[in-house]
C-alpha cells in the first residue's frame, strides 16, 4: 500500500472519493512484482525516445513554423489567390491579379499586382490575408513583418500595414513602409500591440495604399516573437511543449513528406536552404502546399535549440504513387545529393556544403550519428529498395563510415559492406492491437540489425488520443524500455495537429493546437513522464499473477542512483501487488500519477488539462495497489 506523505494537487476529499468509487481488484489474490535493482540486466539506449514530425496536419506551415501570413507567395488556385482579400474601403477602386511574369528571384517568379483605380485617405484600398485559421495577437508584443514590392507605373504612395481584429475592426497595431522605384526590393516593418487588447486568433492583416497607382507584391510575411528569438524561427508554445518530452532526437524531414507523391516533389534539401525568397516551396504530399520557410536548416536549428540532435532520413529514390529510379546510373545524382546532404549538416569550411552552411549563418556542424535510407520502403513494389539501399548505403558508408545506417523494409541487401545497422519497423495499433503486441521483441533475435521504432501511436481518438490511446502507449513503452539492448531509437507519430476544422490530415496526433494555443494528449503526459523517468539498465525482475492488462518497467539509473518502476493498469479493475524490491532504500519514493476514469476521456483544446500527472511523495510498503486505468511512475531511491 502507499502511504501519502506529501499531495501536490488533488485534495483530500477527493482522493477519499476516487477511493471510494473504484471497482474490485483484478483477481483476489494480488501480483507478485519482483525486482533486484542492484541486478541490471539489459542496456536502455540513452537515444531510446525521440520525436518525429513532417509536414501533415499543417505541423509547420500554419503551426509550429511561426509565419503568420498564409499564403505569403500568392499562390492561386482555381478558385482564386487562396487567403487573399481586395480591400476597399469608402468608394476605392481596386483589382489584385497574379503576375505570372514578374518575381523578385528565380525561386519566385511570380508576383501579386494590386492596381488602384481610385483611392485617397479614408477610402484605402489593398490586400488582406486571414491568416492560418485567424492570426493570434497578444498584447505588449512586437511582430516583424516584411514584404518584396515593385512599383508600378503609378506610384500608389506608401503601404499602411494593419493587425485588425475580426471582431470588432479595431487596428490594433499600425506601421507606414514607403516604397522606392527601381525594381524588387525588400521592405521591413513592425506592428507593436499595446497593453489593452486580449490574447486573441480573431485578426487579421491589412496592407493598403491611398492613391491611385499599382504596386506588385512577393513574400509577404510577419511573424510573432520565436521560440529564443530565431529569425525566422518556430512558435515557443509548441517548442516548449516538445521541450517537456525531455527527447534525444528528432527524425527528419519525415516520413511521407520525404518521398512526395512524385518524384519532382520529394524533399529536395537544396531547395530548401538559403534566404526565404530562393525557395520556391514544393507540393507536400499530405494535400497542401509547403512553404519551406522550415527547410534544413531550421529543421536542424530546432534539434539545437532543444539540445538534440537530427536523425537524418535522405531521399532513397521512391515516390508515393510507385515511380522509382532505377538503381545504378540513374539514381546517381539522388546518391550525391544525400552526400551533400550530410555534408551540409556536418561539414567543415573546407567542404562546398559546410561552406554553404556557413554562409548560410551556422558556422558549426551538427552532431549525427544515425542516417535513414527512404521512408516506407515495403510499399515499392517494384523490388527496388534492396539495390536502391545498397547503392546509398555503399557511398554514405565509403564518406561516413562512422554514422549508422537505417533500412525502411525487411530486405536481403547483397553486399556485406552495405548491411544496415538498424531496421525502422512502424506500429500504428488500436488499443488492443497495443496491448497485444507488448512481448513482440522478447523474443527477437539479437544478432541481426537493430531496431528503430520510427512510428508507433496507438489510435483511436481524434484529433488526439484519448486515455485508452495512452495506456496502450505506456504499455508498448514498457515493452520499448524491457528490450531496448534492440531497440536504441523511437519515435510516436505524427506528433503535431492543428486542431482548426480542415487541417487535420491523419486523426491521433500528440499535441493539438489552434492559431493561440497548444494542449497536450494524455498520450503527450504518458511519453514525457516515460522518457523523464528512465535509466539506463533494466532490472532483473519477476512478475507473476498480474491480470493481462498490467504492464511494468523497472529501469536503473546508476547516475541519480533511482530505480524508475511504471506501473500500467490499462483493465477497469485495479491490480493489487505484492513488491519484492531489493536495493532500494527506505526513503520516500516520488509517485506521478495519470489516471482517468474510460478509455475515451481525453483533453482538448477547449478542456486541455482535464487529465495530467498528478505528483506526491510516497513511502511504498510491499502491498500496493494500482486502480483502475492509471500509469504510475515511482521513482524510489537505491540504496
Ligand atoms: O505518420 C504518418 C505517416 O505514416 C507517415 O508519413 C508515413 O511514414 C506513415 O505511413
Amino acid at each position: 500500500m502507499l502511504s501519502c506523505v506529501a499531495h501536490r494537487t488533488l485534495p483530500l476529499a477527493l482522493l477519499l472519493a476516487a477511493v471510494a468509487q473504484v471497482p474490485l481488484a483484478q483477481s483476489s489474490a494480488p501480483a507478485k512484482l519482483l525486482i533486484d535493482a542492484q541486478s541490471i540486466v539489459t542496456p536502455v539506449s540513452p537515444m531510446l525516445y525521440g520525436l518525429m514530425t513532417e509536414e501533415i496536419n499543417h505541423s509547420y506551415d500554419g503551426g509550429l513554423y511561426a509565419e503568420m501570413v498564409d499564403n505569403r507567395t500568392f499562390r492561386a488556385h482555381w478558385d482564386g489567390v487562396g487567403n487573399w482579400g481586395v480591400v476597399r474601403n469608402g468608394n476605392a477602386k481596386a483589382s489584385f491579379a497574379v503576375d505570372k511574369t514578374d518575381g523578385p528571384s528565380k525561386g519566385l517568379p511570380t508576383s501579386l499586382k494590386l492596381t488602384v483605380d481610385s483611392a485617397s485617405p479614408g477610402n484605402e484600398a489593398g490586400l488582406s490575408n486571414s491568416g492560418y485559421w485567424g492570426m493570434a495577437v497578444r498584447p505588449r508584443t512586437k511582430y516583424m513583418g516584411s514584404f518584396y514590392a515593385k512599383l508600378g507605373s503609378a506610384d500608389p504612395g506608401p503601404v499602411t500595414a494593419q493587425l485588425i481584429s475580426n471582431d470588432t475592426g479595431r487596428v490594433i497595431a499600425e506601421a507606414r513602409v514607403e516604397l522606392h522605384a527601381g525594381g524588387w526590393s525588400q521592405y521591413q516593418y513592425s506592428l507593436t500591440t499595446g497593453a489593452d487588447i486580449k490574447p486573441s486568433a480573431s485578426n487579421h492583416l491589412q496592407l493598403t495604399v491611398s492613391r491611385p497607382g499599382s504596386v506588385s507584391l512577393q513574400l509577404v510575411s510577419l511573424f510573432p516573437p520565436t521560440y529564443k528569438d530565431r529569425v525566422n524561427g518556430n512558435r515557443a508554445d509548441l517548442m516548449e511543449r516538445m521541450a517537456g518530452m525531455n527527447a534525444k532526437f528528432l527524425r527528419l524531414p519525415g516520413g511521407n513528406y520525404l518521398e512526395g507523391d512524385q518524384i519532382a516533389d520529394r524533399y529536395d534539401f537544396k531547395k530548401t536552404i538559403g534566404p526565404l525568397v530562393d525557395r520556391p516551396g514544393h507540393q507536400a504530399p499530405w494535400t497542401y502546399w509547403s512553404t519551406d520557410g522550415l527547410g534544413l536548416l531550421e529543421f536542424l536549428e530546432w534539434c539545437e535549440d532543444l539540445r538534440i540532435e537530427p536523425v537524418l532520413a535522405v531521399y532513397a529514390g521512391y515516390a508515393l504513387k510507385g515511380d522509382y529510379i532505377h538503381p545504378g546510373k540513374a539514381l546517381e545524382p539522388y546518391v550525391q545529393d544525400a552526400l551533400d546532404e550530410v555534408e551540409y549538416v556536418t561539414g567543415g569550411p573546407e567542404t562546398k556544403w559546410g561552406a554553404e552552411r556557413i554562409k548560410d549563418g551556422h558556422p558549426a556542424p551538427f552532431p549525427l550519428h544515425y542516417i535513414e535510407i527512404g521512408n516506407e520502403d515495403w510499399f515499392d513494389k517494384s523490388g527496388s529498395y534492396p539495390a536502391r539501399f545498397e547503392q546509398f548505403a555503399l557511398a554514405l558508408r565509403k564518406k561516413y563510415p562512422q554514422y549508422k545506417l537505417i533500412i525502411t523494409a525487411p530486405v536481403k541487401v547483397a553486399s556485406a559492406a552495405a548491411q544496415p545497422d538498424l531496421i525502422d519497423d512502424h506500429y500504428y495499433k488500436s488499443p488492443a492491437e497495443m496491448f497485444d503486441l507488448v512481448h513482440h521483441y522478447d523474443n527477437e533475435p539479437r544478432t541481426g540489425p537493430k531496431v528503430f521504432v520510427g512510428e508507433w501511436a496507438t489510435r483511436s481518438g481524434s484529433p488526439t488520443p484519448n486515455f485508452g490511446d495512452a495506456l496502450g502507449d505506456a504499455a508498448w513503452m514498457t515493452s520499448m524500455e524491457r528490450n531496448s539492448d534492440l531497440i536504441l531509437i523511437s519515435s510516436y507519430a505524427p506528433m503535431l495537429v492543428n486542431v482548426n476544422p480542415g487541417a487535420m490530415q491523419w486523426a491521433t496526433d500528440l499535441i493539438g493546437f489552434d492559431a493561440l494555443t497548444t494542449y497536450a494528449s494524455p498520450s503527450y503526459y504518458a511519453q514525457a513522464l516515460f522518457a523523464n523517468h528512465v535509466g539506463d539498465g533494466t532490472a532483473k525482475s519477476t512478475m507473476t499473477g498480474a491480470g493481462d492488462r498490467f504492464f511494468y518497467s523497472a529501469t536503473v539509473s546508476s547516475s541519480k542512483k533511482m530505480l524508475h518502476l511504471k506501473l500500467v493498469n490499462a483493465s477497469n479493475l485495479p491490480q493489487s501487488l505484492t513488491l519484492d524490491l531489493k536495493g532500494v532504500s527506505a526513503r520516500p519514493a516520488k509517485l506521478t500519477t495519470l489516471h482517468a476514469a474510460s478509455f475515451q476521456a481525453t483533453n482538448s483544446i477547449t478542456s486541455p488539462e482535464a487529465i495530467k500527472p498528478v505528483e506526491s511523495t510516497v513511502r511504498l510498503t510491499p502491498s500496493h495497489n494500482v486502480p483502475a486505468y492509471t500509469i504510475e511512475v515511482l521513482d524510489i531511491p537505491l540504496k
